[in-house]
């Protein structure tokens, strides 16, 4: 079991910063995420925690103790750490008993002792009965397991998975997060997941680092950052919420402000205490917070996309063409021309 403590770390790969001054703490057995989209620098963060690339500046902490800094780099073998990838990274030639075994035996543990943690292990992802097949002989889902087997074999401190389900189809997606949520219940042991998909790292996390251009944005549980966004990038990126300009029309509390939005007030839930009347702010709102109604902001609908169990429904305002607006809805969509009402239900004055 570990803590975690990122400090002032930087990564500089000939002149592209992929990381800049990342400052995170995790608690020890906690279930994190590093969400954000490709390039971000989420792999190369990973990458420093196993010890596999080296900080350009700042400290890194396992437990209470400096694993990485400028001048000091504990290797990554030496940092009990297991690693579960996209890429499965098994032993072609070895039987699943001997790919679960491998590290148990180079560490040369006794026979006996090798023999209950590999069963273990295998029992725990279910794969007791496949355990003398190849990995070719195994479907894309049993090849993540073994090599979940394989780390909770070893007993690490940390596992760090690097978008482990990219390569699986999505109902199969599906049952692995089911899996991993059991196995992080299993070990109790600190996870960090790396995915580009916000529906993994929900369903998984404790919290979840929003990450965006070698930077962290916003760390919080997967319900503040998707309420709450701290900023308009997290806003628009976590469940590609929608940001509208407004005016604020009345401070209500410390926790609600009443705001003007196209010509209609609406009441919000913001934390700035200090809001007056007349300011202007940014709203987060994600497309179940809107209604159609009698009465709200005058749109025109532009485009109903069919999702299965709703309709996606794109509107345009009437007052002001540049603002655009979607809206869930279990209903088909008015005619396009048609002018459709809007009311607002919820938001979050960023
Ligand atoms: N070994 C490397 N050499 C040079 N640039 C790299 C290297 N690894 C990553 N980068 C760059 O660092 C940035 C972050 O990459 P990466 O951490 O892989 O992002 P992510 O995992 O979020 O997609 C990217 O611009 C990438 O091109
Ligand atoms: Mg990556």
């Amino acid at each position: 079991m570990a803590s975690i403590k990122i400090n002032s770390v930087s990564k500089i790969f000939d002149n592209v910063a992929a990381l800049k001054d990342i400052n995170l703490e995790f608690i020890d057995g906690e279930f994190i995420s590093l969400l954000g989209p490709s390039g971000c620098g989420k792999t190369t963060l990973l990458r420093i925690l196993a010890g596999f690339e080296e900080v350009s500046d700042g400290e890194v902490f396992i437990g209470k103790e400096l694993v990485s800094s400028k001048s000091f780099h504990v290797l990554p073998e030496k940092r009990n750490i297991g690693m579960v990838f996209q890429a499965y990274a098994l032993w072609p030639h070895m039987s699943v008993w001997e790919n679960v075994a491998f590290g148990l035996k180079i560490q040369k543990n006794d026979k006996k002792l090798i023999k209950k943690k590999v069963e273990e292990a295998l029992e725990v992802v279910g794969l007791m009965e496949y355990q003398k097949r190849k990995p070719s002989e195994l479907s894309g889902g049993q090849k993540q397991r073994v090599a979940l087997a394989r780390c909770m074999a070893m007993e690490p401190s940390l596992i760090l998975f690097d978008e482990p389900l990219a390569n699986l189809d999505l109902n199969l997606r599906e049952s692995m997060l089911e899996e991993f949520k059991n196995f992080h219940k299993r070990l109790k042991c600190t996870m960090i997941y790396v995915t580009h998909d916000q529906g993994e790292a929900m369903a998984l996390s404790d919290r979840i680092a929003v990450m965006g251009n070698g930077t962290v944005m916003q760390l919080g549980t997967p319900q503040e950052i998707y309420h709450k966004p701290v900023s308009e990038e997290v806003a628009k990126f976590v469940g590609r919420g929608m940001v509208v300009d407004g005016v604020v029309t009345k401070n209500i509390t410390d926790q609600q402000a009443e705001v003007m939005i196209l010509g209609e007030n609406f009441i919000f839930r913001q934390h700035k205490t200090y809001l007056n009347t007349g300011d202007s702010v940014k709203v987060s709102i994600k497309s179940e917070d809107l209604r159609i109604s009698s009465k709200g902001i005058a749109t025109k609908v532009i485009s109903g996309i069919y999702q299965g169990n709703s309709w996606s429904i794109l509107l345009e305002s009437i007052n002001d063409q540049t603002t655009m607006l979607k809206v869930n809805s279990f209903d088909a969509p008015p005619k396009e021309t048609e002018v459709v009402y809007i009311e607002i239900k919820d938001g979050w004055i960023i």
